[in-house]
């Protein structure tokens, strides 16, 4: 399985521990926390796959949750283990989303893949590290499968902040002229898709979709006004995103999303 040094170059000078800090970075963590929270159940163990410098996997430790956790990049485990406390029940391990040959079937009751399906650039590997999140799910476990949506990302880094030049993107072939759709490989770093991306990718296992959520919504977009509003006002943001992050006509316009899905009971074998 080949590394992609681009990627590890990235994360080793990216300050992945306060990207969710400010309100308008917080609201993806705090949206995927309040779907973990309606499924999670006491006693449950969760595996966290690029678990990165560890949020999600020591909010959930912090909670009493037993928490394996699987990181590809060195310098995201050095903090992951610097941020860990003494009475948190949590691993944190060196690996790779793609094989998890050290993960027994059917083990967790949730399984986080947040960040992986971000870096794997083909339909095979995204599907292979699916496949092996479901493999390690217990069937009737909770898988939540995170992606970067070129809509909002366009709308946000290309249009808005101008960070994208759109024009040079799709001489370059990295944009579509005619769709907009976006295309990348390993030096591009980040693999952005569409819902209708997902859809396809998903429609291959067996499992039960329980919601498709647009996690930050137009938080990045308007980042500045999020910013900007009192500890009261961001609470009703929260409660007006909360209530429409589902709705079909918002998700395509959000830079992440969420596919919460449900392991079949029974299974296909080959899984
Ligand atoms: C955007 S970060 C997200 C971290 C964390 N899950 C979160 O949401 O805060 C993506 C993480 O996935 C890790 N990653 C990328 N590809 C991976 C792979 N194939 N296997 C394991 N981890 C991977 C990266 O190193 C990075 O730490």
């Amino acid at each position: 399985m080949r590394t992609n040094q681009h990627l590890i170059d990235f994360y080793n000078h990216y300050d992945e521990d306060s990207r969710l800090a400010m309100k308008h970075g917080s609201v993806e963590f705090l949206t995927t926390m309040h779907y973990i929270e309606k499924y999670i159940k006491p006693g449950d163990h969760v595996l966290e796959v690029g678990a990165g410098t560890g949020r999600y996997s020591h909010a959930l430790a912090r909670q009493g949750y037993e928490v394996d956790a699987i990181e590809l990049v060195e310098h995201n485990i050095d903090i992951f283990r610097q941020n860990t406390k003494p009475d948190e029940t949590i691993t944190i391990t060196q690996g790779n989303a793609m094989d998890l040959a050290g993960y027994p079937d059917d083990k967790y009751e949730i399984t986080l893949l947040l960040g992986p399906l971000y870096h794997l650039y083909r339909i095979e590997d995204k599907r292979q590290a699916v496949r092996e999140a479901i493999r390690v799910t217990k069937p009737g476990g909770v898988v939540f499968a995170a992606y970067v949506i070129s809509d909002g990302c366009l709308l946000d880094e290309g249009f808005h902040r101008g960070n994208i030049n759109v024009a040079e993107y799709i001489r370059k072939g990295l944009l579509d002229a005619e769709t907009f759709a976006a295309k990348s490989e390993p030096k591009d770093l980040f693999e952005l898709v569409c819902k209708e991306n997902v859809d396809e990718l998903m429609s291959i296992f067996p499992v039960t979709r329980l919601h498709y959520v647009a996690t930050d919504g137009c938080a990045l977009l308007m980042r500045e006004a999020l910013d900007a509003m009192d500890d009261d006002t961001f609470e009703w943001y929260l409660r007006y995103h909360f209530t429409t992050c589902e709705r079909e006509d918002l998700i395509g316009v959000t830079s992440h999303a969420v596919d919460v899905f449900r392991k079949n009971v029974r299974n296909i074998n080959g899984l």
